[in-house]
């Protein structure tokens, strides 16, 4: 059963799933629902509390189904909308949350609005989009699909007009000038949560308004939108979530709380390449900086914390020698690049490495924030960098050592993606049951980590304190609420380290290791003395021991 907490997001860990990927109940190749309600046992099993779905709406799947052609349909492929709801009650049963997508910013061009408008001027669906004769209207927005597409204008034949978009020119983007499309999505939001949705990721938000002079993006009109949607939210329904997916700086991402009146939550984009440059560079300076740098949000809000997602790792928030860098450390051949971004999951982008890979998600698990796991990141899974677009990340979870990696009974070529055959991630080895078999494996080690998580609430809720030990390679900060008092200290070098670090204010308590419950030598007035293996890291309770 859920828990009656308005706050329940703060305590949560995310597991993302892509339900064509994830399983397949009746073996037509592609992942679905009632699959997904399967295997609700096994993400409870894992500690995830809260599911976030990508989308599986109607939709011609040229974009991941972020091409919305029926917002209250359920793609047949996936199922009906009342497996979705036997979905919904199984989870919440379960104890587990349920997020979905609410795209807001444009619908793909087989919608129904998007075909009676083009087909006629004067149709009332028209206005939905935003039309023009010319395509040099708002030539100061960038384009963020720079692989696909040349500008964001594009041509329609029938309508006899350029239309605008911000992502593939098959997605044009809805007109929030008009009280109609505020009024539609208002509808379609009731319509999920009057379901019972708990929250819902309100994709691409920075791009609601076009205004002339400005690059478009983060517009005072967006935000008294957003605000008057949070207003409908909490006028109709209790204990729901609004999570903004804006890929900004943490200064504009800021007013996506605003006086918490606005969105619950939102991703920390630039905080993630940074993890992975402080991992390369073997130096903490690049972590503590960016989130020195993070205005505070208010009280009943919360940060959302990444490693990877079904997106490319998107290099957007970093300078371009920052983006460099992470090419060149991350990505040197150019298939593994995409957009502005680099398209692999998170054991590849580790070299496979069990100690990095657990050091990383140590970070995701202890820095501030709710933390999401991309789905199959929890057995290491690996890529296909030979697959189109994004898809390099998105391949049928693996299960077990079976024909398509237990996913799925079909033809192996009826599969809706290839199962990965890469030979230093063979699904024979990396899937769910035999890592299930294994207390040493990775799966083990993330529910390990996920439990001492969910134990300490001071995770989700508490302060943070950076301390400054002296040798560059120690990443040291305090988790401090009213109850317990947490020390994350973590080795980002690959070679043994030591150091000292000033701890006198807690002189006379014990580190207590959370995951052995090993009570470390007292701490005094006198610099406490560290040392680490490569990558280690350590979660202290700072406590007294009787
Ligand atoms: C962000 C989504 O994460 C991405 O997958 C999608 O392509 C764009 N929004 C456009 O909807």
């Amino acid at each position: 059963m859920l828990t009656n907490d308005p706050f329940w997001y703060k305590d949560a860990i995310i597991y993302q799933v892509s339900i064509r990927s994830f399983f397949d109940s009746n073996g037509d190749g592609n992942g679905d629902i009632p699959g997904l309600t399967q295997k609700l046992d096994y993400i409870s099993w894992l500690g995830a509390n809260t599911i976030w779905l990508l989308p599986f709406y109607q939709s011609p799947l040229k974009d991941g189904g972020y091409d919305i052609s029926d917002f209250r349909q359920v793609h047949p492929d996936f199922g009906t909308i009342d497996d979705f709801q036997i979905f919904l009650d199984e989870a919440h049963k379960r104890g587990i949350r349920v997020i979905t997508e609410l795209i807001l910013n444009h619908t793909s061009d087989q919608h129904f609005w998007f075909q009676e408008a083009r087909k006629d001027r004067n149709s009332p669906y028209r206005d939905y989009y935003v039309w023009s004769d010319t395509d040099a209207r708002y030539s100061d927005a960038r384009i963020i699909f720079t692989d696909t597409e040349r500008s964001n204008w594009t041509w329609d034949h029938d309508a006899g007009q350029y239309f605008w978009h911000r992502f593939f020119s098959h997605q044009p983007d809805l007109n929030y000038d008009n009280p109609c499309v505020q009024q539609e999505m208002k509808d379609i939001l009731a319509f999920w949560f009057d379901m019972g949705v708990d929250g819902m990721r309100l994709d691409a938000v920075p791009y609601l308004y076009e205004r002339e002079g400005t690059n478009c993006e983060n517009l005072p009109e967006t935000h008294a939108f957003l605000k008057e949607l949070r207003s409908f939210l909490d006028e109709n329904w209790e204990n729901r979530l609004f999570l903004a997916e804006a890929n900004q700086w943490p200064d504009d991402v800021r007013p996506y709380f605003g006086d918490g009146d606005e969105c619950h939550m939102a991703y920390h984009f630039p905080v993630m390449p940074r993890l992975y440059i402080a991992l390369r560079k073997e130096q903490r300076r690049p972590i503590v900086d960016i989130l020195c740098q993070t205005p505070d949000i208010p009280p009943s809000c919360q940060w959302c914390m990444f490693l990877r997602n079904h997106d490319e790792l998107t290099l957007e928030m970093v300078s371009d020698d920052e983006r460099d860098y992470l090419y060149n450390e991350y990505a040197r051949d150019p298939r593994m690049r995409i957009n502005i971004g680099i398209r692999r999951r998170l054991a590849p982008l580790l070299d496979n490495s069990r100690r990095r890979i657990e050091l990383m998600n140590a970070l995701l698990f202890s820095l501030p924030g709710t933390p999401i796991i991309y789905y199959g990141d929890e057995i290491g899974m690996g890529d296909n960098i030979y697959l189109g677009d994004r898809d390099a990340v998105r391949t049928p979870m693996q299960w077990s050592g079976d024909r398509n990696a237990g996913f799925s009974r079909c033809d192996p070529q009826a599969l809706c993606q290839p199962i990965v055959r890469d030979p230093i991630y063979p699904y024979e080895a990396v899937n769910v049951e035999t890592q299930e078999r294994l207390p040493t494996s990775l799966l083990w080690w993330m529910k390990r980590a996920m439990a001492v998580r969910n134990e300490y609430p001071v995770f989700g809720r508490g302060s943070i304190r950076f301390l400054h030990p002296e040798n560059e390679s120690i990443l040291a900060f305090l988790r401090e609420d009213a109850d317990s008092r947490i020390l994350v200290i973590a080795n980002m070098s690959r070679f043994a380290q030591a150091t000292t670090v000033d701890l006198s204010e807690f002189a006379g308590l014990y580190p207590v290791d959370l995951f052995g419950r090993v009570a470390f030598p007292e701490i005094t007035e006198y610099p406490y003395q560290f040392t680490f293996g490569p990558h280690n890291f350590f979660w202290f309770e700072l406590r007294s021991v009787d």
